[in-house]
């Protein structure tokens, strides 16, 4: 009789797990067999009504019984935590050649653009890269260049004065003076840096902007150097067509004194509205280094001669990449930087 219902149990049970697709249903199966309320447990309590020596018998077969549910059960939890390994793993997927999302990289100023291709060109032809300081004396932006007390030139830079003799250099120039003071002949370097002068902020103006001075000092120096240099200089920067001209100018620390002008490279010298009509780009001033200049650094103007340049970074840029406000340069907006 006993016998009877164990196998129908175990019959019921094994056939209830073969359908068993999850694991709640498991556990309940679990419940509904072997727990407190379970059917072998009802069986189990029927036991005292087994004959003695019926009894290990019986009592084998339930143990029997119960073993062979736990191992089915078993059985089916593991086929079925392995399914839904599988199923979970199929939904995480990863498409290794989906295009992965793009961050977001910095972007070099036009400023330092415009400076790194000036750094090529004259590393190129044999210069060094030197800096000055910013916060100059009178003396180095000043009155070693030539320009004495009264000078006009020194209203005409509109200064920031610390105090009576220290200042924001209001040009790299005072970088030629560090130089030749150190004294190793021959010279051939360029100072980029920034500069300052008390002007208003407008689309051409700011109170602090950036120049490139050039110094070459050697023996033997001349015009036709000066000229060669920077037509070079041109070419590289804006392009193998450009031409160049020199325009009389004055500066106190050099004498002659030029303005170069570049051939338009818009309209290539034939008159646009990008060089007004006039075919020609004022670029950079220029000259030979004034003598007096050489002697006040201890540079026998007998013995050496050079030539020396100033070029504005932000003109350059501004020319370059047809912008038409130097505000944007400073405002570093990345939507404008982005561009470069
Ligand atoms: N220092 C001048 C300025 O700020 C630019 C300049 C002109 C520099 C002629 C030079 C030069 O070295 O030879 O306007």
């Amino acid at each position: 009789m006993i016998q009877n219902d164990l196998e129908k149990i175990r019959e019921a049970a094994l056939a209830r797990l073969k359908a068993a697709d999850r694991a709640d249903i498991i556990d309940a199966i679990r419940v509904e067999f072997l727990g407190k309320k379970g059917s072998l447990t009802e069986i189990l309590k029927s036991m005292k009504d087994v004959s003695k020596e019926d009894r290990p018998k019986v009592g084998q077969l339930v143990n029997d019984t119960r073993a062979a549910i736990e191992d089915a059960l078993k059985e089916r939890q593991k086929v079925i935590e392995e399914f839904m390994l599988q199923e979970k793993l199929k939904k995480e997927v990863i498409d290794v050649t989906l295009p992965a999302s793009r961050r977001k990289i910095g972007h070099l100023h036009p400023n330092t653009v415009v400076l790194e291709e000036l750094e090529r060109i004259f590393i190129g032809m044999g210069y060094e890269v030197m800096e000055g300081p910013e916060i100059e004396t009178d003396y180095y932006n000043f009155t070693a260049l030539n320009i004495p007390e009264d000078h006009p030139a020194k209203d005409e830079q509109d200064t920031f004065y610390i105090n009576g003799d220290i200042l924001l250099r209001t040009q790299t120039s005072g970088t030629q003076v560090h130089a030749m003071e150190a004294g190793r002949m021959p010279i051939r370097m360029i100072a980029p840096g920034r500069v300052y002068r008390s002007d208003a902020v407008d689309a051409t103006h700011s109170p602090t902007f950036h120049q490139v001075e050039g110094l070459v000092v050697d023996k033997g120096i001349t015009f036709a150097d000066l000229k060669g240099t920077l037509a070079e200089f041109a070419k590289q920067l804006f392009g193998e067509d450009t031409k160049v001209r020199f325009r009389p100018h004055h500066f106190p620390f050099t004498e002659p004194s030029a303005e170069m002008d570049v051939s338009c490279f818009k309209c290539g010298g034939s008159g646009c509205s990008f060089c007004k009509h006039e075919g020609w780009i004022e670029i950079l001033g220029c000259g030979m280094v004034h003598p007096h200049v050489l002697e006040m650094s201890n540079i026998d103007p007998e013995e050496y001669s050079g030539f020396a340049f100033g070029v504005g970074l932000e003109r350059i840029a501004l020319l370059k990449y047809e912008i038409d406000d130097m505000r944007l340069l400073y405002e570093n907006d990345i939507r404008f930087i982005e561009q470069f």
